[in-house]
């Protein structure tokens, strides 16, 4: 059994109806400064704000909400200019910590802070102000992925490969096609962003505990200068919502998937089998054994890393399920999983970028590759179709002319014009010509295809698009 210290480790926050101090195995148990602590600069600048509420409440006279002031900056000075002084605070949570550090500077007023509000609505407001500006910190990481891809795809512009479903070889693209296909995703992920943000966006100071204040504040002063867009609209649900950190995941989990995605195309194109890219030595890593191994560990280990992040979406929806209205304790366990996606992803992000600029196209290869007549069938059907054959007829002999071609061990474009007329009285002698690779890309001339021309509109659309991003700095 451990022993249970006489009376809390830092000052009291809590115990007048308490008989004893709690254990001290349970005290480290359910603190957490540890992590919390991580929300410091935003439970200051509450404080700041609440103090200045509580002078025009007439709680605190003007010289007392000075003194306040000015200890909180001290607080703030102090904590940056010497970290071991949280390191070594025995305080419940950062909420403590700021609490004991005031009555610690300023005597019996460092207590006066706490008038008229609750750790719960203050957890509930540093942790939207968190995911307000990790969102944003998100958006520029994002850009920065999506501005490597675009520069990628503009450096390759006129690059073929062979377009896979199911992984097989289906109809040829652009290789900078293939690269913007990547960037619209990630632009999808900053709209994603954006809505976290927007949902995090509502101040729940003055909800109190659960009921609102009963000091006559103005929220929607506080939630103004505490760069918030609203107020909450109800101080009950002001104390259960963490919706915003779920959207904050959800938009994190997607950015990890679409990277997994991304990682998994370049290990492949990466493998001796495609051999469409080069991997960068400053993002690869050898092997202690085989002297020739160049591998592509970024790609594998973002690939890898995927997992956490989502799995922090799922320990959260975990942590909600079936909680009652209002502030549980469990809801502590909601910061955690979001620091460390938000940590990861941040991660992630930067290195997916560093290795996509670094990263070079094998084009021999990929033109080798996207060169396959059997990416031209469709084409052949077309090439029926525009001398008056249904789609369904044409997709038929084109099928069957391959299998032949197989049979006979040749590509189908091989196959002398006499053989071909057996299939279709259609066939003549422009076919051979109309056969080729850029006639294929040339092909789908649509906004969104992979006609070169709509390509190059599509790369200089993308930096349009990334300089609209409302990235800070
Ligand atoms: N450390 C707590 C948390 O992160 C702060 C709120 C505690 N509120 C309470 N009523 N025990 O959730």
């Amino acid at each position: 059994m451990s022993a249970a210290p006489k009376e809390q480790p830092a000052g009291k926050l809590w115990g007048g109806r308490f008989d004893r101090a709690p254990d001290e195995l349970f005290y480290q148990f359910q603190r957490s400064f540890a992590f919390d602590r991580r929300l410091l600069p935003y439970e200051l600048a509450v404080d700041r704000v609440w103090a200045h509420a509580l002078e025009s409440a007439g709680i605190l006279t003007i010289e007392e909400m000075r003194d306040t002031l000015t200890t909180l900056d001290k607080i703030a000075e102090r904590a940056t200019s010497d970290p071991a002084w949280l390191d070594i605070s025995p305080a419940e949570d950062v909420h403590h910590f700021v609490e004991t550090a005031l009555v610690e500077y300023l005597g019996p007023l460092g207590f006066k802070l706490h008038t008229g509000r609750s750790r719960n609505e203050l957890v509930a407001t540093d942790f939207r102000m968190f995911v307000k500006e990790a969102a944003h910190e998100m958006l520029a990481a994002v850009a920065r992925l999506i501005s490597a891809l675009v520069g990628q795809a503009e450096r390759a512009l006129g690059i073929p490969m062979p377009g896979m479903t199911h992984m097989q070889h289906a109809q040829p693209i652009l290789f900078s096609h293939f690269l913007l296909a990547h960037a619209e995703a990630f632009f999808r992920d900053t709209v994603r962003l954006d809505a976290a943000a927007a949902t995090a966006d509502a101040c729940p100071m003055g909800s109190g505990a659960l009921a609102g204040c009963a000091l006559d504040v103005d929220r929607g002063a506080i939630a103004r200068e505490l760069g918030f867009a609203r107020p909450t609209a109800n101080s009950l649900d002001a104390a259960s919502d963490r919706d915003f950190a779920l959207d904050y995941l959800y938009a994190l989990a997607v950015i990890a998937t679409h990277l997994s995605r991304l990682s998994e195309d370049f290990v492949l194109f990466a493998s001796q089998e495609f051999g469409f890219i080069v991997l960068p030595d400053e993002f690869s890593t050898g092997s202690s054994l085989m002297p020739q191994k160049k591998n592509p560990d970024a790609w594998e280990l973002l690939r890898g890393k995927t997992g956490r992040v989502t799995a922090s979406l799922h320990t959260l929806l975990a942590t909600l399920k079936g909680l009652p209205s209002s502030y549980q304790r469990d809801l502590q366990e909601d910061k955690e999983p979001v620091f460390a996606a938000h940590d990861q992803a941040v991660a992630m992000l930067a290195v997916a970028a560093g290795a996509v600029a670094a990263t070079r196209p094998n084009e021999a290869r990929m033109r080798e590759a996207a060169s396959d007549p059997a990416l031209l069938a469709t084409e052949a059907a077309h090439y029926l179709v525009r001398r008056g054959a249904p789609f369904r007829h044409a997709h038929e002999i084109v099928g069957q002319i391959v299998r032949e071609a197989e049979r006979l061990g040749k590509p189908f474009s091989a196959l002398p014009l006499e053989t071909l007329c057996k299939f279709s009285p259609l066939f003549a002698a422009d076919f051979y010509g109309a056969l080729n690779l850029d006639a294929a890309l040339a092909g789908p001339d649509v906004a969104g295809g992979t006609a070169p021309g709509r390509v190059r509109e599509a790369v200089m659309a993308a930096k349009q698009r990334l300089a609209a991003l409302q990235v800070k700095p």
